[in-house]
């Protein structure tokens, strides 16, 4: 049913994978903080031993080799704290008025970001999930958030002031509501691409940990060089980026004639642009990354599909639903390809620096275990070593006793003798 296709209803999101690795990861990196915490405890213990009685060669850890131990937990705290704050970052641009805001809002099926005809969003607004059941917004300039009860409160927080179109707002929507947001993904929305000459500073301040790029087109012209060039800027900076194409308001688009010749130059234009000027898919995926949607239809059943009330059709265009559909496999192939690329981008390096720290760990108690080893061993020579020099000792006691007793035996008959005669005499 048209209920079921859009956002993860009764089905396992792909976004699970991102989530269940993150578990994953931070369950490992506590395993190894209570290894480095133990071993820390440990060396600190061995340090403070007194020397073996009679051992020369005390040192079983150098102080630099324990100074190292201690390091190793600072690392896997630092690490730990990054990873709590990981997440995967989906960032909109297109040129102003294409829908940017509406794909957003028809994604987290809530009006959350204002939208409109006209030059609607100022600056970069950005999405993410929050426990407290309470949305509140974060700018810039303070560190505490103020609650938010209304999108209207938004919108006027938004339009007072003096914005500067590469400012961020952050608005912390309940997670409770948005299951996108409960499972992680952050959401960028930008102004109009367009009305900035900026887009380097625009790159490096928000672009440079993004998973995920959304191209919000325009369905009724064709990419425009502003567009194509920030994305060729964004490609010279990250290796690959996964961009996406919406080809929006498909819905105006699909009433004019000669529809489908339109939606074919649409495709082509599209994969050469991913495929050959990009170079970031093969012309094979590319067609993955192109989609001919309504972000507004989309919205509006959605808003209406959760009040229980079907959509009366008069509200959407004729062939609203395969616009649907389409937005819903957007989705589908959004949720797969940012949950993979974020696994990847985002934990390998961490797993990296936890192999390292295991491994020079490892290396460090090894060489106390061989140390150990050594002054065991030397020990042990050294009792064996006494143990020879009384057995000599012994022995040599033993003869001198048996020599002893023979010369008083001598003797003794000696004497014996000489009684004797001195009687016989
Ligand atoms: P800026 O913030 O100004 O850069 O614009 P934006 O890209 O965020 O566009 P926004 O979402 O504000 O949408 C602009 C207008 O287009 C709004 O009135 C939307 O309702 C409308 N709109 C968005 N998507 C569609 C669509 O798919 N079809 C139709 N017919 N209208 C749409
Ligand atoms: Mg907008």
């Amino acid at each position: 049913s048209l209920r079921n296709l859009g956002n993860g209803h009764g089905r396992e999101s792909a976004l699970q994978l991102f989530v269940q690795a993150k578990k994953r990861i931070n369950d490992i990196f506590k395993d190894i903080g209570d290894y480095v915490v133990e071993a820390d405890t440990f060396v600190r213990k061995l340090v403070a031993s007194k020397p073996a009685v009679g051992v020369t060669e005390t040192e079983v850890i150098s102080p630099e080799n324990a100074e190292v131990v201690k390091g190793f937990k600072s690392k896997i705290d630092g690490i730990r704290e990054v990873l709590a704050r990981d997440h995967m970052k989906v960032v909109f641009f297109g040129r102003t008025s294409n829908g940017k805001s509406t794909v957003i809002n028809a994604m987290l099926r809530e009006k959350i970001l204002p939208s409109g005809i006209g030059h609607t969003t100022h600056c970069f607004i950005q999405v993410e999930g929050s426990d407290n059941q309470e949305a509140s917004v974060l700018t810039e300039d303070s560190n505490l958030p103020k609650s938010l009860h209304s999108i209207k409160e938004l919108a006027s927080a938004l339009s007072s002031g003096k914005l500067k179109e590469n400012s961020l707002i952050r608005i912390l929507w309940p997670k409770n509501k948005c299951r996108l947001l409960r499972e992680d993904i952050i959401f960028l929305d930008s102004p109009g691409i367009d009305v900035s000459p900026d887009l380097d500073e625009w790159i490096d301040k928000f672009c440079l940990d993004a998973d995920v790029f959304v191209l919000v087109a325009n369905a009724e012209s064709t990419l425009m060089q502003t567009e194509k060039k920030f994305f060729h800027k964004v490609s010279s900076r990250l290796s690959k980026p996964n961009v996406f194409v919406l080809q929006n308001r498909w819905d105006v688009s699909e009433m004019e004639e000669e529809i489908d010749k339109v939606k074919q130059q649409h495709i082509d234009y599209n994969t050469q642009f991913l495929a050959d000027e990009l170079q970031v898919v093969d012309k094979r995926e590319a067609k993955d990354r192109v989609f001919f949607v309504s972000a507004r239809e989309a919205l509006v059943s959605r808003l209406q599909n959760d009040t229980g009330i079907p959509t009366p059709d008069r509200v959407l265009l004729p062939g609203f639903q395969a616009r649907l559909f389409e937005f819903a496999n957007f989705e589908n192939k959004f949720e797969v390809c940012i949950s993979k690329s974020a696994v990847k981008t985002k934990f390998e390096q961490h797993t990296d620096r936890g192999k390292s720290i295991t491994c020079d760990l490892r290396s460090v108690m090894g060489q106390v275990y061989t140390t150990s080893n050594t002054l065991q061993e030397s020990q042990q020579r050294l009792r064996q070593e006494r143990a020879d020099e009384l057995d000599f000792l012994i022995k040599q006691l033993d003869l001198l006793t048996r020599e002893v007793k023979e010369k008083i035996r001598v003797m003794v008959e000696d004497v014996e003798r000489k009684v004797a005669s001195a009687l016989n005499d």
